[in-house]
């Protein structure tokens, strides 16, 4: 199947993919591709298909319609019948709880694929100790996974699916049973690893920030399709729907309405932004975090509400209502510790609002030079 390899074609893509069971359809067309080398991640809240269409590409699940293609090969096509099972996939798999084998030891574990492949004693210890070594576990072969961390464990799972070198490695949720703290340390250790080993890579997570950290490109997935397609930078600038800019918590999300040249939060007396012109009379909007700054309660100020706060490394991340509009909750970044009920004054910067859809608003210049 790897015989016809070229690097012009996608490692992996798929074409108007869906997954029913029953009457209920989990996938409702999914259509993406991944170039060699690349790390792909889907992201999406729990239940939205991202396991499914990790092992649609895997092989253990055959798509209802739609085919699926690795490597410039068709491995999976509905209509054709074409289905190549995932032992012939040349593609190696860690999942969130490591599946490996207690009664063999670390070493055992990771040749375990090779044995599989009837390669030769010799060759399967250097290769073993090879991965072993690139996931720091140089020292463990002769261990029980049973006498290892959970970081070391899923370390272990790793080196299992690096160890025959397969042309795709497919991630599912492989850090979220390890506390916080070791999470956050291995995301970058293997981001570091897949760009070193030049892998290529799918990881499925429903952590945004994972996504953003390890991905070239992030899929966005909910209910059964993907809401955007972009790199981490594409959809921090242009999310292209609230419900994107609401799952990466880029800030709140505003419904907008206009009236008499001004837009207002919903239908209340507040001003978000006056003196324009507008094409549409409701708009929803992203009042990024980064474009409000929190003070002291003064005139000229949206007036604002504390609801609750956490902190988040770089500050206290606050979510405030505002006052006179409260069911527009809006995200802010404080140096100091915000408390529920307590007051605020925001200032908003407004170029850095994002509209959506049809709500398009004119600036103060365009609108001028329409006149
Ligand atoms: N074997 C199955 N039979 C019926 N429904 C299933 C089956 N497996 C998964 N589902 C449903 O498919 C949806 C997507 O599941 P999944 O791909 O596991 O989501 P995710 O990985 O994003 O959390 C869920 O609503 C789930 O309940
Ligand atoms: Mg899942």
């Amino acid at each position: 199947m790897t015989s016809q390899r070229s690097e012009t074609n996608a490692a992996v893509s798929t074409a108007d993919v869906e997954l029913h069971y029953g009457a209920t359809a989990v996938l409702k067309g999914i259509n993406l591709s991944l170039s060699r080398g690349k790390t792909l991640a889907l992201l999406g809240p729990s239940g939205c298909g991202k396991t499914t269409l990790l092992r649609l590409v895997a092989g253990l699940l055959s798509p209802t319609k739609g085919s699926v293609s690795i490597a410039g090969q068709i491995v999976a096509n509905e209509s054709s019948g074409v289905f190549s099972p995932p032992e012939k996939r040349n593609l190696g798999m860690v999942f969130q709880d490591y599946a490996l084998w207690p009664h063999l030891t670390v070493g055992g574990n990771v040749s375990f694929p090779l044995e599989m492949r009837r390669m030769g004693r010799a060759e399967r210890h250097e290769r073993t100790m090879r991965a072993l070594e690139r996931v720091g576990l140089g020292a463990y072969a002769d261990r029980r996974p049973s006498d290892l961390s959970g970081g070391q464990q899923q370390r272990v799972a790793i080196a299992r699916a690096i160890v025959a070198e397969p042309q795709l490695i497919l991630f599912d949720e492989p850090l979220s049973n390890l506390d916080r703290e070791l999470r956050e340390n291995m995301v970058g250790e293997l981001a570091e690893l897949i760009a070193t080993l030049g892998l290529t890579a799918i990881y499925v997570t429903h952590d945004h920030s994972e996504a953003l950290t390890l991905a070239d490109d992030v899929a966005v997935m909910r209910g059964g399709l993907i809401e955007q397609l972009a790199s981490p930078d594409e959809l921090i600038e242009r999310p292209a729907t609230p419900e994107v800019a609401d799952f990466l918590r880029l800030g709140g999300i505003a419904d907008l309405q206009y009236r008499d040249g001004r837009w207002f939060f919903g239908n209340s007396g507040v001003v978000l932004l006056g003196g324009v012109a507008a094409a549409s009379r409701t708009a929803r909007v992203l009042i990024p975090t980064a474009s409000i700054t929190a003070g002291d309660m003064v005139p000229g100020r949206f007036a604002a509400t504390v609801l609750r706060s956490q902190f988040r490394g770089d500050g206290h991340l606050a979510t405030v209502s505002l006052v006179g509009a409260d069911t527009t909750e809006l995200q802010v970044l404080s140096r100091t510790k915000l408390r529920p009920g307590e007051g605020v004054g925001l200032t908003i910067d407004v170029d850095q609002i994002r509209w959506f859809g049809n709500g398009v608003h004119l600036s103060k210049k365009e609108n001028l030079e329409n006149v």
